[in-house]
């Protein structure tokens, strides 16, 4: 199976309770890892993988995503005004623009659930394999987590690829859990995938992450998916049905994964990416979070 990706799909629907009073009036997918929101980290790795269409399933009570996603040539106006060229520049350069840009914003009206809302993107999307990126899961490369999937999907010999890490034997039961055939480098042949095991009963350590590459068949699936764990429809339970026919592989990212849907994960990614920036980094020394090599404490 060779078909390019030229489709992604961003989930952006959901109530984010985890992150509440947080999300109550902000976007989960809008919180930001220092100054750059979840969703902007996402945006940046579908369009280093070549991606055509960006399709972003979304809820009428977060239009702000909207706004941040799409070019704001009056903002940027502003600034240029005001003596910020560069800034309105960087604005311009990660935004996304009609003209320019094929982007489609279409709403789940009720969160009924991941496999839902990609269902929702079905008639939006280009012919072929879709992509999928889970923003609160944020990979940081180089390289992106996306463009190493889609350029192995060709040789993978599988309709459905899913982005996996290793996970301790006690987080299985947070995970969808590959049942692995055979391990060929980053690609981890599997022949299903359990849903939030137990240790005891799961097949490996292999845990499914918020990205994917998924045959076009999955919308059939989702199409006739009953709900499943918490009355959602459920995107792994269309996975695993499509699993014998499509085939299935798992996809060992080279970047870095925080779970940014907790504050644990939120936190570690913050520092991480503090260490990085010398102002930030000074803080954190001065602090005792990370040893003057930048390694940290
Ligand atoms: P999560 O389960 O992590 O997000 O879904 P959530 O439901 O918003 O958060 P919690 O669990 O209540 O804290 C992963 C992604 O799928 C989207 C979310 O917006 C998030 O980006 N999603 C989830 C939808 O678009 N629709 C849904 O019905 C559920």
């Amino acid at each position: 199976m060779s078909e390019q990706v030229k489709t992604a799909i961003f989930p952006v629907a959901g109530l984010g309770t985890r992150f509440l009073p947080a999300t109550k009036a902000t976007p989960k997918e809008l919180l930001p890892v220092l100054d750059t929101p979840l969703i902007q980290y996402a945006i940046d790795e579908a369009r280093e993988a070549g991606i055509e269409r960006l399709i972003f399933v979304s809820h009428p009570s977060k239009q702000a995503i909207e706004r941040h996603v799409m070019d704001d040539a009056r903002l940027r106006a502003t600034l240029s005004a005001r003596g910020k060229e560069d800034l309105a520049a960087e604005l311009e350069e990660i935004a996304l623009s009609p003209a320019e840009d094929d982007v489609v914003f279409v709403m789940q009206e009720k969160p009924l659930g991941l496999g839902h809302a990609v269902l929702c993107a079905r008639d939006h999307v280009l012919p072929g394999p879709v992509a999928i990126l889970l923003p609160d899961d944020l990979i940081l490369g180089p390289p992106g987590a996306l463009s190493e999937m889609v350029s192995n999907y060709g040789r993978s010999d599988a309709g459905h690829m899913v982005a996996t890490m290793e996970v301790p034997a006690a987080d299985t039961r947070k995970y969808g859990v590959l049942s692995v055939t055979a391990r060929d480098g980053q690609l981890i042949r599997a022949d299903g995938m359990v849903e939030k095991p137990e240790p005891e009963k799961a097949p490996s350590r292999e845990a499914v992450v918020g990205r994917y590459v998924l045959d076009a068949s999955i919308f059939e699936e989702l199409a006739t998916q009953k709900p499943g764990a918490g009355g959602e429809i459920q995107l792994t339970d269309a996975i695993t049905r499509g699993v014998e026919r499509v085939g299935l592989v798992g996809f060992r990212y080279s970047g870095k994964r925080f779970d940014c849907g907790t504050k644990v994960g939120m936190l570690a990614a913050t520092l991480e990416l503090a260490a990085q920036d010398a102002e930030c980094a000074d803080l954190l020394q001065s602090l005792g979070v990370l040893a003057p090599d930048n390694q940290a404490a």
